[in-house]
């Protein structure tokens, strides 16, 4: 090995984990809009560091591509804000968070808003282990006594032991006083519904595994509370608790009147990908198992599924409905976002029947169409086998010159452009 190398890799293990996985950008020829390629070679290990291991959150963006984007656009000041409008599981809030960078969030899912809010706060986790403690206690003579739900659904994904086991849990959970430390537990309790179910664990949408060997409950949980207290120590070793992370419950197509304020610098959004899989089927174990919690988190409102974007199937109304869902919620971001502004969407080309349909396109034809000018192109490399940050689901980007996966930044213009809303897309 070269001295050179050695001094390059002494360096790379000095830099905290979130700086150490960033993508390698070259840029591409050619264009009016400058572009380049973001290669993310790292395994889903290494971009799942400190609190993004707290919550599989199938169809997450690599951690690494809100840390680009954040490092690419810095916050003027320390009232200026990013607003990731499809929050998801709050990786843009987390990534916020380490670079001192207030953050907000907006998902119509409250377990994802749920989950958001855990992982990018602060979160006091020796009084969460003593609970911890507590709840084992109370779930040694509880679950015998427990009468567990018997309906079709539960039988056929979880085994009799494990479904009196969650129900015993989940009552001791239930009962606790509402805070930070409740909402912790909550997302560690639902975080285990996969892996103690009947189904594969590592599919997006829940498929039986026959051969799936049945985790002990308890034991589950506890692992999880652990790793996840041990993650949010190193976490919080990084942190300033004074920045503010928010994930709010509500759809993007009408944001709160508190985004208002001209402060937003940033939005990182990552809608669904056309023709790929709907939110709500995907986590259908966890709901049923968060049931309970729904109202408490909520405040009732439960009308708010009916604004989920739809991705899947793409038949034309499906497609004609996602893209008028897009013009509508950059909207949006462009009535509260300021001259200089900027806006960098994730989001990728899909087939349908073998045909392409070209999402990159058509999103830049109804951002631009808003007023946005673009800034910059950019597009990622997937990978395949083992190892490697792979979107099997998702779609074959690999090779096929027109399939794209990018992460097309815009901006407000100088002097900001209004175009007229009479320019719809079919909905
Ligand atoms: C691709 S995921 C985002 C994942 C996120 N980047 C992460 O790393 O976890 C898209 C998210 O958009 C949310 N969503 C769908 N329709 C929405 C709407 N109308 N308003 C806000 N969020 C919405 C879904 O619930 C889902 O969590």
């Amino acid at each position: 090995m070269t001295p050179a190398l050695i001094s390059r890799d002494l360096f790379e293990e000095q830099l905290p984990a979130y700086r150490r996985f960033l993508p390698i950008i070259s840029s591409l020829e050619g264009g009016t809009t400058k572009q380049n390629i973001w290669d993310i070679p790292f395994t889903i290990g290494e971009l799942s560091y400190l609190v993004h291991s707290h919550y599989r959150y199938y169809g997450k963006f690599p951690s690494v591509v809100a840390g680009q984007l954040l490092d690419q656009f810095p916050a003027p000041s320390r009232d200026h804000y990013v607003l990731d409008n499809f929050c998801g599981s709050g990786t843009t809030l987390v990534e916020a968070r380490l670079r001192g960078v207030k953050s907000f969030g907006i998902d119509i899912s409250w377990l994802s808003c749920l989950a958001s809010n855990v992982k990018a706060n602060p979160a006091n986790t020796k009084e969460i282990k003593s609970k911890l403690k507590s709840i084992s206690n109370a779930h040694c003579t509880h679950s015998k006594s427990c009468e567990p739900p018997e309906d079709q659904f539960v039988t056929k994904w979880f085994s009799e032991e494990t479904t009196r086991d969650l129900q015993s849990l989940r009552e001791i959970i239930r009962g606790l006083p509402e805070s930070s430390e409740k909402d912790f537990l909550l997302v560690a309790f639902i975080g285990i519904i996969r892996r103690v179910s009947k189904a594969f664990d590592a599919e997006v949408r829940p498929h039986i595994n026959k051969d799936k060997k049945q985790r002990n409950v308890l034991e589950a949980f506890t692992k999880k509370v652990m790793d996840m207290c041990a993650d949010h120590d190193d976490y919080m070793s990084l942190i300033d608790s004074d920045i503010e992370s928010r994930c709010i419950l509500g759809s993007n197509l009408k944001l709160p009147e508190e985004f208002d304020d001209g402060k937003c610098h940033l939005v990182i959004s990552h809608p669904p990908y056309l023709n790929s899989f709907n939110y709500t089927p995907v986590f259908s174990l966890e709901f049923y198992w968060g049931e309970p919690f729904e109202e408490l988190y909520t405040g009732g409102v439960k009308s708010l599924h009916k604004e989920e974007l739809t991705a899947h199937p793409a038949s034309d109304r499906v497609t004609d409905s996602y893209f008028s869902h897009l013009e509508q919620c950059y909207r949006e971001t462009y009535r509260i976002q300021k001259q200089g502004a900027h806006l960098a969407i994730v989001i990728g080309d899909c087939t349908r029947n073998g045909e392409l349909v070209s999402v990159i396109d058509r999103t830049i034809e109804i951002v631009t169409g808003i007023g946005y000018v673009p800034y910059e192109y950019n597009y990622r490399t997937t990978h395949y086998g083992l190892g490697k940050y792979a979107y099997r689901h998702r779609a074959d980007y690999h090779g096929a010159a027109d399939k794209k996966d990018g992460i097309l930044i815009f901006k407000v213009s100088e002097p900001r452009t209004t175009v007229c809303s009479a320019h719809h897309f079919a909905g």
